[in-house]
């Protein structure tokens, strides 16, 4: 396939480690070099600003997600059958399967479960001298709700962190991270097949209606074991990532934390620009299926795009001082959680679960400080911490 020789051309690797741990210099230098750049090492189209991050997320007719949104042929061939690999009335079928599961009214009603998880696990945390950020409270409040709502058999939660974190880590190019974390990533498609041949899902759950539906005809059975993965897979390390973000940003922003204790109806919005400061994805791609042009650049029939979210939302063309973490900003439009017919079919479930932790949090803790250096995991798609070393610094109880 010809590159358009208008396009700008990116050799730095972003998928190298040293960028994957610091990648906002790269998306503002190929932000710089245009709306589109061709990545020379990866051999795609990357959208780099906003606006044009944005259209191509909402042009779904021509920027398809069928042919796989990762950028190697191995994760897109084991992707096939997933909601977020499919288009057109089989992707609205497939949504429609378990999507109801997570509607604004069925969100809800998990509040107050959600409320007494946060609570327990914030109260955990604060009889410690010290905690790490990641482990003692963003992995505890997921990994004890959605393994029950997917449903997935209690015999195979230890190994979920791993096999989730591997799933996203497939999705990138076929370098060192991807071809280990493709072993993994196929173990946990592995145990899934399993679980549904033995049906061993939790009564009642998501996993329970992927059955049902494969019973009653309205989808394949061979669809069912990547449908199970399709909502346990995405909502564990982009939660953590948005909660362990959060954590990190208030303890290096203190008036922001006193800000939110002081008006908690701030949280909505805090959550937001969370998720636009840190995008816990940082990029996923689509095939064109025909030609055309962005800015000036014409994308051929048949080309890979990349669509770059985390830099997007750093874009100084659509954002006020875009490196400035500010809760006070209207950041709804960030697009963190996508945008079309794939945003997010989650992110009802993880706004609730960030706000709950961070009111309960606001509730009990006078400031959130760092004691060490924090690290993050390396990974080709998620961007998140890995260990966030704090101390939680109990406030006086207020009197209610
Ligand atoms: C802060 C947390 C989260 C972030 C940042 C996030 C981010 C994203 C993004 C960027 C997409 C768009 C994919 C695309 O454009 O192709 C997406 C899709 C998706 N997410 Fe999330 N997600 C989060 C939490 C969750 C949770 C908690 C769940 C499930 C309970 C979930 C389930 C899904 C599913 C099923 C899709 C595919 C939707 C489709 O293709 O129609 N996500 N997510």
């Amino acid at each position: 396939m010809r590159t358009d020789p208008a396009v700008p051309r990116y050799t730095e690797d972003i998928y190298s480690t040293a960028a994957i741990l610091d990648p906002y210099p790269h998306y503002a230098e190929m932000r710089a070099l245009g709306p589109v750049v061709w990545l020379t090492r990866q051999k795609v189209h990357a959208i780099t600003r906003y606006a044009e991050c944005k259209a191509t997320l909402l042009d779904d007719g021509t920027f398809v997600s069928g042919d796989g949104v990762a950028l190697n042929p191995v994760a897109n061939r084991l992707g096939r059958g997933t909601t977020l690999h499919s288009d057109g009335d089989e992707h609205t079928q497939k949504r429609s399967v378990l999507a109801h599961r997570l509607t604004p009214k069925a969100v809800r009603k998990m509040a107050s479960a959600v409320q007494d998880k946060a609570e327990q696990i914030v109260d955990a945390a604060m009889t410690q001298q010290c905690i790490d950020g990641v482990d003692d409270l963003a992995t505890a409040l997921p990994t004890s709700i959605v393994p029950d709502l997917v449903g997935w058999p209690e015999d195979g939660r230890d190994e979920l962190l791993r096999w989730a974190g591997a799933t996203f880590d497939a999705l990138g190019p076929m370098n060192r991270h991807a071809v280990t974390a493709t072993r993994a990533a196929s173990e946990m498609m592995a145990y899934s097949r399993r679980v549904v041949r033995e049906r061993s899902v939790l009564p009642g759950s998501m996993g329970a209606d992927v059955l049902a539906a494969a019973d009653e005809g309205r989808i394949e059975r061979s669809q069912c074991p990547a449908l199970m993965i399709d909502y346990l897979g995405p909502s564990l390390d982009t939660t953590i990532g948005a909660i362990s973000g959060a954590l990190h940003l208030f303890a290096t922003h203190p008036d922001q934390w006193q800000a939110i204790r002081e008006d908690p109806s701030l949280i909505p919005n805090a959550v937001n620009e969370v998720v636009r400061y840190e995008s816990p994805i940082r990029a996923f791609s689509r095939r064109a299926v025909r030609q055309e042009t962005i800015g000036d650049v014409v994308i051929p029939r048949g080309a890979r795009v990349l669509v770059l979210y985390a830099s997007a939302n750093r874009d100084p063309r659509e954002w006020h001082d875009p490196d400035s973490f500010d809760i006070t900003r209207d950041a709804s439009r960030q697009l963190g959680f996508g945008s079309g017919v794939h945003g997010c079919a989650g992110q009802g479930l993880a706004r609730l679960e960030a706000s709950t932790i961070l009111r309960v949090l606001s509730e009990r803790v006078e400031r959130i400080e760092l004691t060490g250096r924090p690290s993050r995991v390396v990974n080709n798609v998620i961007h998140r911490f890995d260990r966030l070393p704090l101390r939680l610094v109990a406030a006086e109880r207020r009197s209610s």
